[in-house]
C-alpha cells in the first residue's frame, strides 16, 4: 500500500469523561484538517469556553470555532436527530457557517425516539443521560425483530424518509401496545414530528460516501479523531454495566471513525487532576466514598444541582472540615463540576495515579494532558497538609502528599512543576500540557518534558 501524506491522531479521555476534551481539541485544532467523532452521541457534552463566551456542544466535533476545519461525524456515532438539528441551529443563531464543512456518515445509527423512552425507563439503574444511546447500539446488534428491522441508518432516512419514519412510529406504537410508554404516547407522538422537522435540517449535512474520510487523507489531511466519554466507561474494558454502551478506547476511532488504522499516527490522551464521574459505578479514589455517591444520585433523582447546593453550603468552610464528604462537595461546588446536560452533581475524587498508569499502559496512550491543575490550590486551605495524589505500591494504593501552591503571574510555581515531574515518572508519559483554568488562554503547551 502506498504511504499517504495524511494521517490520524486520536484523543481520548482516560478517565471518566468530562476530563477536558473539547477544550484541547480547540487547543490543538490547528494542527488539524479534520475533527471528527467516532463514537457516542448527545449523551457526550463538550464545553468549549471562547471569547464570545461558553458553547455546549453535544454531537458536533470541538473545533466549530475555526471556521476553516472539516468536523466529521463518523459512522460510529448513534445520532440523535432532534438534538442535533437544535445544536446546529444554536452554532448557525451565533453566525458560524456549518455548510461546506459539517459532515455526517449516512452509516451512522438514528436515535429513535422509542429508544429514547427505553433508556429514560431502563437506563436508570445505571445512571445513564437518558439519550437513548444505549437502546440504538442495542438495536443496531439485534437488526430485526417481529419480521421488520429494528436498527435504521442515517442513509435509510435518505434513501426513504417516509417508510423509515414509519418504522420508527411502528416501535413507538408497539411500545404503547406493551404498556411500556407510561401513558406518554401522546408526547412520543409530538417527538415523531418534531423528528420530521429536525431531519429536514441534519438531511443537508449527509454525506453517503463510505470512503469521505479515507479520499481526504490520501490527498494529506490531517485528522484528529475526538473521543466522546472517556476509557474507562468503555462498554468492553469498563466496569459493566457501569459503562456507556459503546467503545470509547482509541483503537475504535479506525472503526467508527470509517478510516483503516494504517493511518494513525499518535495517542493523546486527556485526565484531569481532581477526577469526576457521574452516573452509578466504581471510583476508588471518589471523596466521601459511597456516603457521596448516594448522595449524588439522590441529588440526580430529585433533580437537584449547583444552585441548591449554593443554597444549602458555604465551600470555603466545607474546606475546612477535613472531612472526605466535605472536601468532595467544596471541590465540586469550587470547581464546577455539575454535568454538562443534566446538571447533575459528578462525584469527586483524587487523582488516581495507579488507575491512570492502567489506562495509558492499556490504550497506548502517547502524551497527555492534564486539566484543572489550578483546583489542586484548594488543598491549601484544607487541614491535610497537602495536595494528596493516590499511587499503586506493592499492589496496594497508598497517598502521597506534595506541597501546595498557588497560581500567580505567568510562570508555573516550582511546587507544581515538582508535582507534574512526580506524575510523568509515574505514568510513564510525558505531559504536553496543562490546564490552569477553564478559558482558551488558561492553558500550556510543553516544548519538551517538564
Ligand atoms: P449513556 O452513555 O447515556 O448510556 O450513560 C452511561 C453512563 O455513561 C452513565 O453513567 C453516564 O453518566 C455516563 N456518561 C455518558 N456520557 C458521558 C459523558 O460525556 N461524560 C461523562 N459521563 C458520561
Amino acid at each position: 500500500m502506498e504511504r499517504a501524506c495524511g494521517y490520524a491522531d486520536v484523543l481520548v479521555g482516560l478517565q471518566y469523561g468530562d476530563e477536558g476534551k473539547a477544550k484541547v481539541v480547540d487547543l490543538l485544532a490547528n494542527e488539524y484538517d479534520v475533527i471528527a467523532r467516532f463514537n457516542g452521541g448527545a449523551n457526550a457534552g463538550h464545553t468549549v469556553v471562547t471569547h464570545r463566551g461558553m458553547v455546549k456542544l453535544r454531537q458536533i466535533p470541538s473545533a466549530v470555532f475555526y471556521p476553516d476545519k472539516v468536523l466529521y461525524i463518523g459512522s460510529g456515532c448513534a445520532v440523535g436527530i432532534v438534538q442535533l438539528a437544535d445544536e446546529i441551529k444554536m452554532l448557525l443563531d451565533q453566525g458560524l457557517s456549518l455548510e461546506g464543512r459539517l459532515f455526517i456518515s449516512g452509516q451512522c445509527a438514528v436515535v429513535q425516539p422509542s429508544q429514547m423512552y427505553q433508556d429514560k425507563v431502563h437506563g436508570q439503574e445505571i445512571g445513564t443521560t437518558g439519550n437513548g444511546i444505549g437502546p440504538c447500539y442495542a438495536d443496531r446488534a439485534l437488526r430485526m425483530q417481529d419480521g421488520k428491522r429494528v436498527s435504521l441508518q442515517i442513509r435509510d432516512l435518505l434513501t426513504d424518509s417516509e417508510s423509515a419514519i414509519h418504522l420508527m412510529q411502528y416501535r413507538l406504537e408497539k411500545l404503547d401496545s406493551d404498556n411500556s410508554l407510561n401513558g406518554h404516547f401522546k408526547t412520543a407522538r409530538r417527538d415523531m414530528a418534531e423528528f420530521a422537522r429536525a431531519w429536514a435540517v441534519v438531511k443537508t449535512y449527509v454525506v453517503r460516501d463510505p470512503l469521505f474520510l479515507v479520499k481526504r487523507v490520501k490527498d494529506g489531511a490531517r485528522v484528529l479523531f475526538e473521543g466522546a466519554q472517556s476509557v474507562l466507561l468503555d462498554v468492553m474494558y469498563g466496569d459493566q454495566p457501569y459503562v456507556t454502551s459503546s467503545h470509547t478506547s482509541p483503537s475504535y476511532a479506525f472503526v467508527g471513525g470509517d478510516l483503516p488504522c494504517h493511518y494513525h499516527r499518535k495517542t493523546i490522551g486527556v485526565a484531569k487532576a481532581i477526577v469526576s464521574r457521574v452516573g452509578s459505578g466504581p471510583f476508588p479514589s471518589e471523596l466521601g466514598g459511597e456516603r457521596s455517591a448516594k448522595y449524588c444520585e439522590n441529588a440526580a433523582l430529585i433533580g437537584s444541582g449547583r444552585t441548591i447546593e449554593f443554597e444549602k453550603f458555604d465551600p470555603q468552610q466545607l474546606l475546612k472540615s477535613g472531612a472526605d464528604f466535605d472536601l468532595g462537595i467544596a471541590i465540586r461546588m469550587l470547581t464546577a463540576e455539575y454535568g454538562t446536560g443534566s446538571g447533575r452533581p459528578r462525584r469527586i475524587g483524587l487523582l488516581d495515579l495507579a488507575q491512570l498508569s492502567d489506562a495509558i499502559a492499556l490504550h497506548g496512550i502517547d502524551e497527555i494532558f492534564l486539566n484543572k491543575c489550578d483546583c489542586l490550590q484548594y488543598f491549601a486551605k484544607t487541614p491535610l497538609g497537602g495536595i494528596p495524589l493516590l499511587v499503586s505500591r506493592k499492589d496496594a494504593t497508598a497517598t502521597v502528599y506534595f506541597d501546595s501552591f498557588a497560581l500567580e503571574g505567568s510562570s508555573l510555581p516550582m511546587e507544581l512543576i515538582k508535582i507534574l515531574q512526580f506524575i510523568e515518572q509515574e505514568i510513564g508519559c510525558r505531559i504536553r500540557g496543562i490546564g490552569t483554568g477553564p478559558g482558551r488562554d488558561q492553558s500550556i503547551i510543553f516544548n519538551k518534558t517538564t
